[in-house]
């Protein structure tokens, strides 16, 4: 136990790379100088060698690098034919992105609720399909993955495809079967936060599906075929799909590479810090994440709920604790979306109510043990006397 909190001055940050970047930086640096002196900075051997490891590591036959998970999931349903008229099955309380991506295809977005353990509430899901609904795309918020048997056996019985959003899911596990492998795409993010992070932008598509997978390949390339070898060479500027820009570069890759040594430890390290949090948070009104007993959570965020939540943060940050809100505003209540959703969304009240008391506390694999005690500490002391 801490003697005295006031002793700590320095700011805890909801997330810093700086540290696993002074840890790792010999290692980062020889692999960019590596790639720098290659030749080649994209679609190189870095390249090549992380598609077969992320396959490897997540049980997928096909991987694709992309350039974000946002182009991920925009690849993703092009490559299942979504587009104007389509309609597509997703839930409100996510990232913009999952919903920015079904946007831009020209489809429209059916929100489902979500249950207590802040995922897809597969029980709402039949509500939302009709004769255009394509796909759903379960999000496996906060880094565990979404009920995916009954996801998939109502995709079955409606004949429609399924998009996992494992942006938050890297390495999460449903039954044993890794997140991303079990629908007929899965889709992932790099960004620095994430599970595996880039130092910069980066995103993966994987699938079993020998067709799709060469749709996608085209698809982040201007739909040019690069796959085959032994076309003539000026096949290289010949578009067969119209398709978008969207490279996972050499030094991003790299890195990744690099990182991939590390990943189950970086998972294992928050799922020790969120037993810490399990055991040690005591608040009254605190309400802990719900782990489901199929799922292996990988604690991308570690997301509590209190009615209280902004004085919370207010009286934190005045201890220099940075905590973090996944997320505020759900889609559908946002200016930009309200024009592409379906219905009043007035049926959404789990998701509403989540978003009005969630918050999340730090949980990324170089934070300290005298940090994480401090806003244990902290958030228990605040809490008790609300
Ligand atoms: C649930 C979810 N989906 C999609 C994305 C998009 O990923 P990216 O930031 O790599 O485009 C993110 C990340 O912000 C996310 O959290």
């Amino acid at each position: 136990m801490l003697k005295d909190l006031k002793v700590n001055k320095k700011m805890i940050k909801y997330w810093d790379y700086l540290r696993e970047y002074k840890k790792l930086k010999r290692e980062i640096l020889n692999s960019v100088n590596k790639v720098f002196k290659s030749g080649t900075l994209f679609f190189g051997q870095e390249l090549i060698k992380f598609e077969k490891n992320f396959c490897k590591f997540n049980n997928s036959k096909y991987g694709i690098g992309v350039g974000s998970g946002t182009d991920a999931l925009f690849i993703a349903l092009k490559a299942l034919g979504v587009g104007i008229g389509d309609e597509v099955i997703t839930v409100s309380n996510t990232a913009i992105p999952t919903v920015a991506s079904i946007i831009n295809t020209g489809a429209k977005v059916r929100f489902v609720d979500i249950g207590k353990d802040s995922l897809m509430d597969i029980i709402k899901i039949k509500d939302a399909i009709n004769s255009k609904t394509k796909v759903i795309v379960p999000v496996h918020l906060f880094g565990q993955t979404c009920d995916m048997s009954g996801i998939l056996s109502i995709s079955k019985k409606y004949n429609l495809k399924i998009v996992e959003d494992c942006a938050q899911g890297c390495g999460a596990l449903y039954k044993n079967q890794k997140a991303g492998s079990m629908g007929d795409i899965g889709c992932y993010s790099f960004y620095p936060t994430k599970i595996l992070g880039a130092y910069g932008d980066g995103g993966f598509l994987t699938t079993n599906n020998k067709k799709l997978y060469e749709k996608m390949h085209r698809l982040r390339f201007f739909g040019i075929d690069t796959l085959n070898k032994n076309k003539k060479w000026s096949n290289k500027y010949y578009s067969i799909d119209h398709g978008i820009n969207s490279r996972l570069d050499e030094i991003q890759a790299s890195i990744l590479n690099l990182k991939m040594k590390y990943i189950n430890s970086f998972i294992n390290k928050r799922r020790s810090i969120a037993q810490k949090y399990f055991m040690e948070l005591k608040g009254p009104d605190i309400e802990m994440p719900i782990v489901n007993k199929k799922n292996f959570h990988v604690f991308h965020i570690f997301a509590v709920g209190h009615p209280r939540r902004e004085l919370i943060l207010k009286k934190m940050r005045s201890k220099n604790i940075n905590l973090n809100i996944h997320y505020p505003y759900p889609i559908h209540m946002m200016k930009a979306y309200k024009k592409f959703t379906y219905g009043k969304c007035n049926y959404l009240f789990e998701t509403e109510k989540k978003a009005k008391m969630i918050f999340s506390l730090p949980i990324y694999p170089s934070i300290n043990n005298y940090e994480i005690e401090s806003i244990i500490q902290n958030i228990n002391k605040i809490v008790s006397k609300i």
